[in-house]
Formats: structure tokens, C-alpha cells, sequence
């Protein structure tokens, strides 16, 4: 199917919208045709004998009434179908690009997809509702004038259609341009957005680093493309009106020729005549709107077949036919032979051969060196990625035979970067928990040790928190997250070094949170702090994507020249003084 058909599709639910455009635009028609007929009686009754000079009057009146009610209803639906086809295309793009994998995310940055969903959208809707309405209304319109010349004189109006074909050419070839360069121009503007959006979130290492000009410049390359390929569109087009003209001067100048013989021949009124010659002057109206249609079309063709691109892209993490809840977890989670590889890079296995199990209620701590495979492995479980081999299994069943709904419903996460939404403190932390109460937020405001700092806040749990909370300290956002997840109060967690990125002060008062979070849960915890892993009821030692060890704190550095020891005597886990104590402060957690 071409991205034409597919975006006519788009229009099927609103045939009756179509429907009623399209009588509107017959009646346009005929109002155009009749104006354009008025001529003749003018000049053969009206003018030299002073007729039906009532009648006349009231017919031109009459005829540019119903003109102008069909050009208004017409318009008015067209607009309102080509608008409701955009939206519906535009929704199901960015529902479906929110769909796709991690994967897909890190292969793309946030500026191109925005451009997608932006400016490729734009596109279409620019063109749709520059075209769909002139196709349809001026085509009827041409063929009502059509119909006149072919009244008055077949002949004569086959010589001036003799030109038609004349016109048509160029207009294909220029089309076929027209969609190339729209296709660049539309990746010069995803470039612009990428450059724009890059720097925007980075504002503060450019400055930092002296680096404005040269982002600046990277925008100002960008746009300059942008330039030049929007130029050559307008070249092409700026050509279309004066071609357009010349071919009609010289239809005119056929017609005038041609038709001066037949009228003295007495084949036609001079009335006639003067009619003949508005019909065909009238044309060049609608003719000339009908040159651009097929460019318009063009790039509305170009930019939806970069929007249906991204919609026949499936990274998105399939659900199974006929796929059951997952009951609410009570025993275990086991990871068996798990093999995981990131898809460009197949060949080398990331995790390998990772088996162990952990049991409700236990505390599963993580470590490895950075690049170990901690963070790939815990977001397997939400089902982030699909292992290669092996399987994840919750209560003995596999979570690719369950809904991901039901999956993810049961994990809560706090990783390093807080993902906060520009919206108020309290809508925050009931994100995920939307029916939540108040009260219900409150309680778990305090146990995370947010309370307070909320409340000293202007408008308490009503206060903005800006886009990704920049309003907030790294302590707050994370305690934040923190009473989110309480509040979401699934049964299993997964902390991704949930506190390496604070400092001494809030890291307190987060660990205390934390300590509150992964009471009564099952809990997967990357971290690094060594009063944080001893605590865990496992510790399971990453490297190269194999578990090398995995065992209690006490057992682990026991085992002469192991891995973990080495992390230990190294200092790689925080938390222990240089002569090899631990700083007891911390150990509670
Ligand atoms: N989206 C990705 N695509 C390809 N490779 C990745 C991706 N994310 C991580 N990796 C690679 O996988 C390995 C493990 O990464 P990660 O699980 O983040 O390590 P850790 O959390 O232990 O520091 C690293 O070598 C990293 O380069
Ligand atoms: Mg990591």
C-alpha cells in the first residue's frame, strides 16, 4: 500500500463528513458554471434589448449565493476532516513510538522523534488542508466550465483542451521534485530539532565548557540546509503561476482566433462567444489552485512515508497472544540461564549463563564493576528488554506468558536519574497511583522523609516542581521517587544505585527513606555502599555479564583471593575507612 492509501485511510471513519463536503462542492460547482453561462444572456438580451433584466439580476445573485454556501460548508468539512486525520495520525505515532523498546530510545535522541511527531505531522496537515478541499472542489468546478465550453462549441473547446497536456507535464516532473526535496527538508529539520533539544537540556555544560558559539553554529549549519532545500521547493513552485498563465493567454488567444471565424460563420452568438471566453478565463482560477494539488500532495506523500516508516517500526516488547495476569507475587523470582545481548551488537553477549533465585521477601544486592551488566540485568525484569536465552520466572511462570501490564504493576524502581514530570509535588508522587488520596500521599511523602521539605514549600503538595524537578535539589527528587514507589507499594523493587549521585547529607536522610521502601519487599539493589550490601540477604558479584560469586558479606571476604574480596580490599564499595573499618554510622541499612 502507498503512504497515499494508507493516509486515506486515515479519512475512512469520517465518510460522512466526506460525503456532505462533496455535495457541498457540487453545489459550488454549479453556482460557478452558472455564473460563467449568465454571460451569454447578458450580452445577447440584457445588454442590446434591456430582457429579463430581473431575472438576470436575480440569477447572478442567486448563483453567487450557492457558490458561496458550498464553498463554506465544503471548506469548513474538508478542514474538519483533514484536521481530525492528522490528529488521529499524530496520537497514534506518539502512542506507538512511547510503545517501543529501550532500545529504540537509545538508538534515536529526543530531538529527531519530536520532529517525527512535530514537524512531519505539520507537514501533512499543511498540505492536507491546502489540498484535499481545492482537489475535490476545483476539479468539479473545471468540469462545470468544462460542461459550458462543450455547450457552446465542441470544437472550440477541444482546440483550447488541446493545451491541457501541455500543462500537466511539468506539473508531474515538478511533483516528483517537490517530494525529494521535501524529504530533505524534513531531515533538516529533524537535525535542527536534535541540535536544538540537545542544547537546550545541556545548557549548563555549554556554558560551562565556553561552547555556545560552536552549538550555535551546529544550529546555524543545520538551518542553512533547511534553507537551501526549502528554496529549491520554492523555486520549483514559484514557476507554477506564470506557466500556468501563458499556457491560458495562450488558449485565449486560440480561442479568439478560432472562435472569431465561427462566429462569422454563424455557428455562435457573439453572447456565446463572450461566455466561452469567461468560462475559459474563469478556469484559470481552479487550474491554477489544481497545478499546486499535485505538489501539496507530494509532500504531504513525502512526509507521511517518514511517518508511516516510524510506525512499521516494531521494537516494542510483545505481549502474547491470549497473555494472563500475573497473580500477585508471594514465592519467588528466578532467573534461569539468562543470556541477554543488546541488538546491535549480537555478538557479544552482555549477560551469560545468570542463574539464581531470590525469595520473597529477600534483599538481592548487585555489584560489579561499572559496565559489569547490573543495570541490564535489573531491567529485564520489567521486561525493558526480552532475555535472548534462558527466562525470567515469578512464581515458577515464564513473564513472557503474562500481561506487562500485570508485570510492571508489581515492581516499583528508583534508579540514579529521578524522572520527575513538570506538574505539582503531589501529582508526582501519585504517578502510577492515580487513585490515590491525599491522605494515602502524605503517609508516603513521610516515609520517605519528603514531608517536610514539601510542606516548607510555598504551596505545600500543590507547589510545581518545573520540568525533571529542576526546582529541587538531587536529595528531594529522589525522595520524591522514593514516596512514589511507596505509594505504588508493589511487591518487588529494583534500586539502581538509587543514592550514588548525593551527598553525605541527603544520602542520610534517602537512606532512611530507602530503608522504609524495601521493608515487607523483595528487593534488587545495585549499590555500591558497603552498609547497603551487607545487609542483603544475597550478594551476587558481576563481571563480564557472569555471576563470579555470589553469597553473604561475611562468607564473600572471607574467600581468599575472590572477587568481591578484591572490590572489598580495593575500596571499590564505599563506606569503609582507609585502615579497613567499616563506618558503623550507615550501618543500619
Ligand atoms: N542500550 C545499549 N545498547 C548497547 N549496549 C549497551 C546498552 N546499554 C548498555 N550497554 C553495554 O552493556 C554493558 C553493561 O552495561 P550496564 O548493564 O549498564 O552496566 P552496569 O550497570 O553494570 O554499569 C556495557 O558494556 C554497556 O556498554
Ligand atoms: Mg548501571
Amino acid at each position: 500500500m502507498t503512504a497515499f492509501q494508507r493516509l486515506l485511510r486515515y479519512a475512512r471513519p469520517y465518510r460522512l463528513r466526506l460525503a456532505g463536503a462533496v455535495v457541498a462542492m457540487a453545489v459550488y460547482a454549479v453556482g460557478s458554471a452558472g455564473l460563467a453561462y449568465l454571460v451569454k444572456p447578458i450580452f445577447d438580451s440584457v445588454l442590446p434589448q434591456q430582457r429579463d433584466l430581473a431575472l438576470i439580476a436575480g440569477a447572478i445573485v442567486g448563483f453567487y449565493f450557492l457558490k458561496g454556501v458550498g464553498s463554506y460548508i465544503s471548506s469548513y468539512l474538508m478542514a474538519d476532516v483533514g484536521q481530525r486525520v492528522v490528529m488521529d495520525l499524530r496520537t497514534t505515532l506518539y502512542r506507538h513510538i512511547l510503545g517501543q523498546s529501550a532500545g529504540f530510545f537509545a538508538r534515536r535522541t529526543t530531538g529527531q522523534l519530536m520532529s517525527r511527531v512535530g514537524n512531519d505531522v505539520a507537514q501533512v496537515q499543511q498540505a492536507v488542508s491546502e489540498t484535499i478541499g481545492d482537489l475535490a472542489r476545483e476539479t468539479l468546478a473545471l468540469v462545470g466550465y468544462m460542461g459550458l465550453l462543450f455547450y457552446y462549441d465542441a470544437r472550440l473547446a477541444i482546440v483550447c483542451g488541446t493545451l491541457a497536456p501541455l500543462i500537466v507535464y511539468p506539473l508531474i516532473r515538478l511533483g516528483r521534485r517537490v517530494r525529494k526535496t521535501t524529504h530533505r527538508s524534513q531531515e533538516a529539520l529533524e537535525q535542527l530539532s536534535h541540535v536544538s533539544a540537545e542544547g537546550f537540556t545541556g545548557h549548563r555544560i555549554i556554558k560551562a565548557f565556553g561552547m555556545e558559539g560552536h552549538e550555535a553554529d551546529k544550529f546555524g549549519r543545520a538551518s542553512y540546509v533547511l534553507y537551501r532545500t526549502n528554496m529549491k521547493v520554492t523555486a520549483a513552485l514559484a514557476a507554477l503561476p506564470p506557466l500556468m498563465e501563458l499556457l491560458g493567454g495562450i488558449g485565449m488567444a486560440a480561442a479568439l482566433w478560432y472562435g472569431s471565424q465561427r462566429i462569422a460563420a454563424h455557428h455562435l452568438t457573439t453572447g456565446e462567444f463572450t461566455s466561452f471566453i469567461a468560462a475559459l478565463f474563469l478556469m484559470y482560477g481552479p487550474a491554477k489552485k489544481l497545478s499546486r494539488v499535485n505538489a501539496n500532495l507530494q509532500q504531504a506523500i513525502a512526509a507521511s512515508e517518514r511517518i508511516f516508516g516510524m510506525l512499521d517500526t516494531h521494537t516494542e516488547v510483545q505481549e502474547m497472544p491470549g497473555a494472563q495476569p500475573l497473580p500477585r507475587f508471594s514465592t519467588e523470582v528466578e532467573f534461569r540461564d539468562v543470556e541477554f545481548a543488546y541488538d546491535d551488537r549480537r555478538d557479544t553477549g552482555i549477560l551469560r549463563g545468570v542463574s539464581f533465585t531470590v525469595r520473597a521477601g529477600q534483599m538481592l544486592a548487585i555489584v560489579g564493576r561499572s559496565g559489569a551488566g547490573k543495570t541490564t540485568l535489573v531491567n529485564l525484569l520489567p521486561r525493558f528488554y526480552d532475555v535472548t536465552g534462558g527466562a525470567i520466572l515469578i512464581d515458577g511462570v515464564d513473564i513472557r506468558q503474562v500481561t506487562l501490564a500485570s508485570l510492571r504493576g508489581q515492581i516499583g524502581m528508583v534508579t540514579q536519574e529521578t524522572v520527575l514530570f513538570d506538574d505539582t509535588v503531589a501529582t508526582n508522587i501519585a504517578y502510577g497511583s492515580p487513585g490515590a488520596g491525599r491522605d494515602a500521599v502524605e503517609a508516603a511523602a513521610r516515609a520517605a522523609n519528603a514531608h517536610e521539605f514539601i510542606v516548607a514549600m510555598a504551596q505545600g503538595y500543590d507547589t510545581p516542581i518545573g520540568e525533571r524537578g529542576q526546582r529541587l535539589s538531587g536529595g528531594q527528587r529522589q525522595r520524591l521517587a522514593i514516596a512514589r514507589a511507596l505509594l505504588k507499594d508493589s511487591p518487588i523493587l529494583i534500586l539502581d544505585e538509587a543514592t550514588s549521585a548525593l551527598d553525605a547529607e541527603s544520602e542520610r536522610l534517602v537512606q532512611e527513606a530507602l530503608v522504609n521502601l524495601m521493608r515487607n519487599r523483595t528487593s534488587f539493589v545495585i549499590a555500591h555502599r558497603l552498609s547497603t550490601i551487607r545487609r542483603a540477604d544475597a550478594i551476587l558479584v558481576l563481571e563480564h555479564g557472569r555471576i563470579v560469586e555470589i553469597g553473604r558479606h561475611d562468607d564473600l571476604v572471607a574467600r581468599p583471593g575472590g572477587i568481591y574480596a578484591g572490590l572489598y580490599e580495593t575500596q571499590l564499595l564505599e563506606g569503609r575507612r582507609g585502615d579497613g573499618r567499616l563506618v558503623e554510622a550507615d550501618s543500619r541499612l
